[in-house]
């Protein structure tokens, strides 16, 4: 009897502590948008689209809201790593961070596809 209710009790445990990490890589802060924050990525773009706006006054630094529907994850990744060029030109910065984390943030651009209309509405 004892066995059956230390079991019960492992079995909601497991299901709590499972239901919490889901809830938090379910939230409105994934992954990928955490490193982007954390990377200074933010220092220049905007996505306006998940909330984050820059503080740069910059013009010629494209918000992301859509990039998605510009490029994939393998272009962004050699892009910020500088092993592809976009116009003929480098990007200005470079990810410092590991490939796990590359990819999780690239995977996570990719992902942005709202489109112009979209946009407007809010
Ligand atoms: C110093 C300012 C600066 C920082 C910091 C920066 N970027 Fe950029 N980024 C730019 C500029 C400027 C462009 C536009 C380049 C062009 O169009 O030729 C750009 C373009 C891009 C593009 C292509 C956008 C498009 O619409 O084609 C991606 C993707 C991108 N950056 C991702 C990142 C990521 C990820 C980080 C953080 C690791 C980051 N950037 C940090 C300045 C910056």
């Amino acid at each position: 009897m004892k066995n059956i209710i230390s079991f019960f009790f492992l079995i909601s445990f497991i299901g709590i502590v499972y239901g919490f990490t889901n809830l938090d890589s379910q939230d409105d802060d994934p992954a990928g948008k955490q490193i982007f924050v954390d990377s200074k990525c933010v220092s220049c773009h905007s996505i306006e689209a998940v909330g984050l706006t820059t503080k740069s006054k910059k013009k010629n630094i494209p918000d992301l809201s859509d990039v998605g529907t510009r490029h994939n994850a393998d272009f962004i990744m050699k892009f910020v790593t500088k092993q592809e060029t976009l116009n003929d030109a480098q990007h200005p910065m470079a990810f410092k961070g590991s490939d796990e984390e590359l990819l999780t943030l690239a995977k996570w651009l990719e992902s942005l596809k709202v489109s112009e209309e979209e946009k407007k509405v809010e």
